[in-house]
């Protein structure tokens, strides 16, 4: 191949394949996906997000003392350095908890025991580890930033459960927790979304899991990716304050050109099957905790948009109602997101290490043409 570049780009690497994996499966034509081959629907209505990060990290679902030992390895793990700690308390009270995450997330590294290790084995160590202390970094930062306590972890309850605890300082119902629970095995993996093509790049240059992790997380934050969540609540919000009729407010961002966050996705060319659940978890959970408006709000504008543009929900839409009835913070729901991905994440680092090469593509070069001479500074 020559080294000068003449191969058109394709904007955005649309459907373009970077890498062999054997994680996540996505027929987008289809709306199917599946981790490990094991389709989402079948995960959503009878796994749990401990077994489906086995299914990630190993590759296949545990037998039953494989899923306990992973159980208890998580809960052991829900334990945070005091310098951690103390780092969420003294960042600036405007501080927003996804860039409080990517920091803490970042400084992990230094109180990790496995730090300079980058073996399989120290990967897959360091990816429970994380799991643990991301919900733990994302549950005590809000407290902290709302002057209430750090709550204990419970090392008896499930990661969803404890996370819950942790944030709202109560021990949730089973509904809250088991619907967070599928809230984070309906958004554990995604193939090479940005953040885990991020994650991926870091990692394959040898940095360490904590690098490729903190990379994933920056790239999570912007609004065409993770920060999508967010700024569907943000929409929904004002349509409420505003008491604008939902229809006519999308209508008009609309005609401003503008996107409407939670609709589209550069894969799915029909219902993303992750939408399908959390639909019916916000029309559920809205209903029973008496505040049916967002969903219906939600519903509206998706048959609006779908009418109109004939753009589906995507994984974000209804997501965004539903962890606003579990009682999250909009700016929560994105490190929410992490909460679950760095399940994805994880496996995804582990599997480029394992059998690594530079990620290193071109770019097509369209600056003046070679050579143009250095002209010295008294003839510009
Ligand atoms: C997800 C997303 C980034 C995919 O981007 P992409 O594959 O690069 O697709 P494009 O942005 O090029 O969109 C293709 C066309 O659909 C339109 N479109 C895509 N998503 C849209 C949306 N949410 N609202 C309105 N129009 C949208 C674009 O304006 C574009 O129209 P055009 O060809 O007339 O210019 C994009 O759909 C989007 O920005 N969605 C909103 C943010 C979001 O929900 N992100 C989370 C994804 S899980």
């Amino acid at each position: 191949m020559s080294s000068v570049t003449s191969t058109p780009v394709v904007k955005g690497l649309e459907g373009i394949v970077a890498t062999n994996s054997s994680i996540c499966y996505i027929d987008g034509d289809r709306g199917v996906l599946a981790y490990r081959g094991i389709d989402i629907h079948e995960l959503a209505d009878h796994s749990t997000f401990e077994e489906t990060c086995y299914l990630l990290w190993f590759g296949r679902l545990p037998n039953r003392s494989e899923l306990k030992d992973l159980q208890e390895r998580l809960a052991r793990e829900r334990q945070l350095d005091p310098a951690i700690i103390q780092f969420l308390r003294t960042v600036p009270e405007h501080a927003l908890p996804m860039d409080v995450l990517r920091t803490a997330v970042s400084a992990l590294a230094f109180y990790d025991a496995d730090e300079k290790n980058n073996d399989h084995d120290a990967n897959v160590r360091k990816s429970i580890r994380l799991t643990s202390q991301i919900a733990m970094i994302v549950a005590a930062y809000d407290r902290i930033r709302k002057g209430r306590p750090v709550v204990e972890a419970d090392r008896s309850l499930s990661h969803a459960a404890n996370f819950l605890l942790q944030l709202n300082g109560e021990r949730p119902s089973d509904t809250a927790a088991r619907a967070l629970d599928i809230a984070l095995i309906l958004h554990a993996d995604h193939e090479l979304n940005a953040s885990t093509f991020a994650a991926r790049v870091t990692a394959a240059t040898l940095a360490d899991m904590h690098a490729a992790i903190t990379s994933a997380i920056g790239a999570l934050k912007g609004p065409l990716h993770g920060g999508a969540n967010e700024a569907v609540f943000r929409i929904l919000e004002s349509i409420d304050n505003e008491k604008s009729d939902a229809v006519d407010y999308i209508r008009k961002m609309l005609a401003q050109k503008k996107k409407v966050p939670g609709f589209g996705h550069r894969v799915y060319h029909t219902e993303d099957p992750r939408a399908t659940h959390l639909r019916s978890m916000s029309r559920d959970l809205g209903r029973a905790s008496g505040q049916p408006k967002w969903y219906e709000m939600s519903e509206q504008i998706e048959k609006f948009v779908k009418a109109e543009k004939k753009l589906n929900a995507n994984v974000d839409f209804y997501s965004a109602s539903t962890y606003h009835v579990l009682g999250i913070d909009e700016d929560m729901f994105t490190p929410v997101f992490a909460v679950s991905r760095i399940s994805g994440w994880a496996a995804h680092v582990i599997e480029q290490l394992d059998d690594n090469r530079l990620i290193r593509p071109r770019a097509e070069y369209l600056g003046p043409d070679y050579p143009n001479h250095y002209v010295p500074m008294e003839k510009r």
